[in-house]
């Protein structure tokens, strides 16, 4: 059936969108005709009309994965997501490639399953580098590799494909990876890159509310899961694939967050992805631009600058909390600095619907509160 959502005549924007100020780095702005789609009744989620639904979504899925693989949702944020590809694929070993808060996360569920999980780390900020990991996985003891493509706690694009190269070439573990901040924002191209389990949310560059969950499974990794004893239940994705292939969810799924789904893959498909991508870009370009000229700086090292969020320095004077709730005294929602960078940074989340018109808004009432002394903002008042 045809995305009842995939109007060419209808406009991405209502008047109830403009301007956005919300630059959350997940949850995203969701657009008001999502937001609406939801108020449907509780259907029966096995059922005349929830099924075709779920169809339509089980099919559009795969191409914002570049993949031929399926891709499975789950009722649940990341995390579950994010624990279930190690408890489905992984026995005994895996590396985690450690360069920011989330990626840290990964490693410490690791080894709150059990795994002997090891870390490869560099400091916040700084992207991970494949000749580094290709040392390490050389020597084949791993299972399975963990990747965060962008890091949100420091905005940094981890070097996605190459990284998976080097595993690939040196070793047979699996490429785990966790695109939730990245996926609908920048290219993640699963199948050409090699990309055993790809993970996002709802919430993020989908610009979806949050609640669901979705990841993408190769056929090896498909095939490690027959081997793994202990896969939980809600954490089994073996048994998420077949009930997939059977049309459905695992168990009861949060309704209203797969009807918004349904409503921003039409919306998707209007923008289409490549032109989503270019925005994405723009969007960092002037960020990064405004940030240059105004003495802020970008918390993630030159070259591997996320297009979907950028974490930058207060400048001097200001303790970055400050600015965050001067900004709110506008009207505007930043995302606070996260992690070991909470005091130093503030994060601004130019993912999902944000426009470029939307950002220059930011940037002026940003631009305002830079000129004023420190002691006037809104917190210390
Ligand atoms: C890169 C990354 N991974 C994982 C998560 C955790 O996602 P969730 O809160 O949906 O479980 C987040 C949330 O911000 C994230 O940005």
């Amino acid at each position: 059936m045809a995305n009842p959502h995939l109007d060419r005549s209808a406009s991405l924007r209502s008047a109830a969108d403009d301007p956005i100020r919300f630059f959350l780095p997940g949850p995203s702005y969701v657009l008001a005709r999502v937001r609406e789609a939801q108020t449907r009744a509780t259907v029966a989620h096995r059922g005349p009309i929830f099924n075709p639904v779920y169809e339509r979504i089980a099919r559009q899925l795969p191409s914002l994965f570049a993949t031929r693989s399926p891709v499975v949702t789950a009722t649940g944020s990341a995390t579950l997501m994010l624990q279930a590809c190690l408890q489905s694929t992984v026995e005994r070993r895996s590396l985690h490639l450690v360069n920011g808060a989330f990626s840290q996360r990964w490693f410490e569920i690791a080894r709150s399953l059990g795994l002997e999980a090891e870390r490869l780390a560099v400091p916040f900020g700084q992207a991970i580098d494949p000749s580094q990991v290709r040392e390490v996985v050389r020597s084949g003891r791993f299972e399975a590799v963990t990747v965060v493509h962008c890091e949100t706690s420091t905005g940094v694009l981890n070097p996605l494909a190459d990284l998976a190269r080097v595993v690939r070439e040196e070793s047979d573990a699996l490429v785990l990876v966790d695109a939730v901040s990245s996926l609908a924002g920048t290219p993640v191209a699963t199948d050409e890159w090699g990309l055993d389990l790809v993970v996002t949310a709802s919430q993020k560059a989908l610009a979806v509310p949050p609640g669901v969950s979705f990841v993408s499974v190769s056929e090896r990794a498909e095939a490690r899961m027959s081997a793994v004893e202990s896969r939980g239940y809600y954490t089994d994705l073996a048994r998420y694939l077949a009930k997939h292939r059977g049309g459905g969810t695992l168990s009861t799924p949060v309704e209203s967050v797969y009807w918004a789904l349904d409503a921003q893959l039409g919306h998707l498909a209007l923008e289409g992805l490549e032109p989503r991508f270019r925005r994405h870009l723009r969007l960092r370009q002037r960020t990064l631009e405004w940030a240059k000229a105004h003495g802020f700086e970008p918390a993630a090292a030159e070259g591997h600058r996320s297009p979907t969020v950028t974490a930058l320095r207060a400048p001097a004077g200001w303790a970055a909390p400050d600015f965050v709730s001067a900004l709110a005294a506008e009207g505007y929602t930043l995302g606070p600095g996260y992690a070991e960078l909470a005091a130093t940074t503030f994060r601004i989340g130019h993912m999902g619907e944000i426009l470029e018109r939307d950002l220059e808004g930011l940037l002026d009432a940003m631009e305002e509160i830079a000129e004023r002394p420190p002691s006037l903002t809104s917190s210390s008042l």
